[in-house]
């Protein structure tokens, strides 16, 4: 082993054990939408867990006071979970506020003061990226960048180039090792569960290449629509929002070679080298459509070209994944909400036992579930069979930490496995790069409550049309059980 290699290995084993606990949380953007549904309640659970016992200061410009933070903490936990009195009385004490304009260098002064002793302060910017300059720039020019983290929120730009100046802002300020960009979906159970079903059974690896998997699909479908954030939506839409990053994120983590370790590096080496391996999508790969009504919301333009649904067929230039199709597709105002991945295997051999039931489905939410579709012999004197699922569904949550409770935790216990590293950024926005804007492909409208435009079938027409996810994932134990489906329904590919 090369010098070199070796002072990599033992600095990725150092890296998150060395790292010191943060002794604040700062964040932006405390009155906005992001810290209503997602970090009030991950902080309560942070408490909860006794993962959070430092002050954290939010900031915003308001025009609130504390106590209406505070109210509004409260009513946060109402919507989203439910209120702990002790663990909420605990985060009114840690709590603090700083109403403050973000250009104005006084907001970074009173915030340096107001952190007092703290010298390993977490920014968390959970404000629109528009903003990231400014802040950056201003928490550099008052000190309370000294020593710091920063975290912010995907997209990470709007495109390479963005990204790539976005980057550079951060750099100017922070070193990587500093960064932590949040894309939810790394921390998710049923996401992170991927690599651990594939990497801790034997059983998989040998058939998990082209030689054994005829295709995989990636649906992620929402049946409410852009939710009160049409501003947002118009300068995202779907490809931008969800494809770019959670969907390509999934895929990796479906298709990855095995990482060396748990360290953070060796994971997300193996996650950039496969973005790297896809080559960047074509307009004739892609279906843009967008749900009728969606141009009536407030703040989206009369004649907005803003895709609310996307579906791509892309390949893995890898001698594991050479020729074997992977199809993503995302929608609002779809006909459920789920998110499912379907790895179709390719048929046995023998005509004298067919099986059209052959697949892995991993449920990704709002529930988690592993099924594998088999063929067994239908009970009774015939010699013919019938498909089953065998199932592994998660019924006990209890211990699953919320995504955000989890990354909050990492970024400021300064382990980055779970965040995307900028090469990885990167490689992902040049997948997606020559599709974005709304002149690059058509835009075909569906009705809401649909699977999106007829258009995207035509993405699916040689391996037998879309898996549409059920509302719902079958319930059952926690161990594994046989299902038996209905004897009729042969294919689960509703082609
Ligand atoms: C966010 C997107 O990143 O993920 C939203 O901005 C989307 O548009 C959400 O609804 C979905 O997250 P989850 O965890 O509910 O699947």
């Amino acid at each position: 082993m090369s010098a070199t290699l070796t002072a990599g290995v033992s600095e990725q084993r150092r890296l998150p054990k060395a790292a010191a606990l943060s002794d604040a949380l700062v964040f932006f953007g405390a009155t906005g939408d992001l810290a209503y549904k997602q970090i009030f309640p991950s902080l309560q659970h942070m408490i909860r867990r006794g993962n959070l016992n430092v002050p954290v200061i939010g900031v915003a410009k308001a025009g609130w006071s504390l106590d209406q933070l505070r109210e509004r903490a409260h009513e946060s936990l109402e919507k989203h979970g439910g209120v702990d009195k002790a663990a909420f009385s605990k985060l009114m004490e840690l709590l603090n506020y700083i109403d403050g304009d973000y250009n104005d260098l006084n907001t970074f002064k009173k915030l340096r003061e107001l952190l007092g002793r703290a010298q390993l302060p977490t920014h968390y910017l959970a404000i629109p990226p528009s903003l990231f300059p400014t802040v950056v720039e201003n928490l550099g020019a008052s000190s309370c960048a000294k020593n710091a983290r920063v975290i912010l929120e995907k997209p990470f730009g709007r495109d390479l180039a963005s990204a790539q100046e976005l980057d550079a802002t951060l750099h100017a300020v922070f070193p990587e090792t500093s960064i932590f960009r949040i894309d939810h979906y790394l921390g998710k159970e049923e996401v992170e569960n991927l690599l651990f079903f594939r990497f801790a059974n034997t059983f998989l690896e040998p058939i998990w290449n082209r030689n054994y998997v005829e295709c995989v699909q990636i649906t992620m479908a929402e049946s409410f629509g852009v939710a009160g954030r049409g501003k947002f939506y118009e300068e995202a839409g779907a490809i931008r929002d969800v494809l770019q990053n959670h969907l390509l994120q999934v895929v990796a983590f479906l298709t990855m070679e095995p990482p060396t370790s748990m360290y953070a590096e060796s994971l997300r080496d193996e996650q950039v080298r496969v973005f790297r391996t896809i080559p960047p999508l074509q307009p004739g790969n892609v279906v843009r459509g967008q749900f009728e009504g969606y141009r009536k919301i407030p703040d989206v333009a009369p004649d907005s070209k803003v895709e609310t649904f996307a579906a791509v067929r892309l390949e893995i230039d890898s001698w594991r994944w050479d020729g074997v199709p992977f199809l993503l597709r995302t929608g609002k105002s779809m006909a459920v909400t789920a998110t499912e991945v379907i790895v179709k295997l390719k048929q046995p051999p023998l005509r004298h036992f067919p099986n059209q039931n052959n697949y892995f489905r991993f449920r990704l939410g709002p529930d988690l579930s592993i099924n594998l579709g088999a063929q067994i012999k239908r009970p009774g004197a015939e010699m013919v069979s019938m498909p089953v699922e065998l199932s592994a569904v998660q019924l006990d949550l209890s211990a699953e930490l919320l995504p955000y409770e989890r990354l909050l935790t990492d970024a400021m216990r300064g382990d980055p496995l779970l965040f995307v590293r900028q090469d990885a950024v990167e490689a992902a926005w040049a997948i997606v790069d020559p599709i974005l804007g709304p002149d690059t492909t058509p835009l075909y409208f569906y009705p809401r409550g649909s699977w999106g435009p007829p258009e995207a079938d035509r993405l699916v027409a040689d391996i037998g049309g879309w898996h549409n996810p059920e509302p719902s994932a079958q319930g059952g134990t926690s161990h594994f059980m046989w299902r038996y489906d209905e004897p009729e329904d042969t294919s689960r590919d509703g082609g």
